[in-house]
């Protein structure tokens, strides 16, 4: 049997259960794939920095050129810009196929990354930047390829999501839920990400490119954190029958030049009756309706390291039987880089 050879770039929350993971269901992910995945190496900022969760010393390297040339798949879980994208830019050229759960990295430089892409053939990944391990990005990609996809719209960002709800639901104050939220490590290290809404926003805009076969930007998308809500407002809400949700919305508008995109992120009022409004705590629930299919619902937990990793390890999977096919097909698009996207101007919100 064949054996890949797997770098992983990052062992954080995700990472370190990619690693474990791995390791302890080698055989299966042998069985499935056709090929022995050999995790070859771990890059860490500190290879003796205390860890939860163990990982083996003698795969720890802080040396990202060597991890990465010998390697056929790089699963990268660093988060950020750099140096993640020189890492990623880096191993699509020298040919491996690239995994990762990096939001800002796809939302920022999407177009430069997928056109290194399909420029070497390699692919990238990245079921696990939205939602966790809620299948959507394969389901945009794939199973609704044959579809035209008029709007998605739905929660993606847990904490956000946890805040608003204990708000709603214990009568907290935004200070007392956002204490809570950063005491469970819901938040990312930089909360401004999540509360001003730029991790959903991120978010939406691979949802979108996904949805509408263009490229939208982090700058494309029109954003509103959570940061100016209120308890009182959460109690208005409340009895008007709705919820306050963190709410991101991509879709087909008509505007005086044509059909044009419009992706947002914004707190909405549901109405109490909307299943959105039955999300609770870090969960996400994705909303897609498409043509021909109707209305779809995607729901699960939106955050969590082993949660995301089951996403990361689906696609590791997938990219091992690309490998071991010789690169062509299995569910990955021949084309992943996209022409840019016309973003109309909305004068009502949804
Ligand atoms: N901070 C993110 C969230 C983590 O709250 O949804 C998962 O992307």
């Amino acid at each position: 049997q064949r054996t890949l050879r797997v770098a992983l770039l990052g062992a954080g929350s995700v990472g370190s259960q990619v690693a474990r993971l791995l390791q302890e269901h080698a055989d299966d992910f042998a069985e499935r794939s056709g090929a022995r995945l050999e995790l070859a190496g771990i890059l860490v900022r500190d290879p003796d920095a205390p860890r939860d969760v163990p990982l083996p010393r003698e795969l720890l390297t802080t040396d990202a050129e060597s991890l990465i040339l010998g390697a056929d798949i790089v699963i990268e879980l660093m988060g950020g810009i750099e140096p993640a994208r020189t890492h990623v830019l880096a191993a699509l050229r020298s040919g491996a196929d690239v995994v990762t759960g990096n939001k800002a990295l796809l939302a920022t430089h999407g177009a430069e990354i997928f056109e290194l892409a399909d420029q070497v053939g390699a692919s990238v990944s990245y079921e696990a930047a939205v939602a966790a391990a809620i299948p959507i990005i394969r389901p945009l990609r794939d199973s609704l390829a044959g579809d035209r996809i008029v709007r998605i719209f739905g929660i993606v960002n847990g904490s956000t999501n946890f805040i608003l709800d204990s708000m709603d639901r214990q009568g907290l104050s935004a200070e007392e839920a956002q204490r809570i939220a950063t005491e469970l490590g819901y938040l990312e290290a930089d909360p401004t990400l999540d509360l001003e809404g730029y991790d959903a926003a991120q978010k939406a805009a691979i949802l979108a490119s996904l949805a509408f076969h263009t490229s939208v930007e982090i700058d494309d998308v029109y954003r509103e954190g959570i940061s100016d809500v209120t308890a009182d407002m959460i109690e208005d809400a409340r009895r008007a029958g709705s919820v306050i949700k963190l709410l991101a919305v991509c879709e087909r508008i008509a505007d005086a030049e044509g059909e044009a995109i419009s992706v947002r992120v914004y707190p909405a009022l549901i109405s109490r009756e909307h299943p959105l409004a039955s999300v609770h705590g870090g969960n996400n629930a994705v909303f897609v309706e498409a043509e021909a299919a109707g209305p779809l619902m995607f729901y699960g937990a939106g955050a969590g390291g082993v949660q995301t990793a089951s996403a990361v390890l689906g696609d590791v999977v997938s990219a091992a039987r690309r490998h071991i096919a010789g690169g062509v097909g299995v569910g990955e698009t021949p084309r992943q880089s996209l022409p840019t996207a016309r973003i109309g101007r909305i004068t009502t919100r949804y």
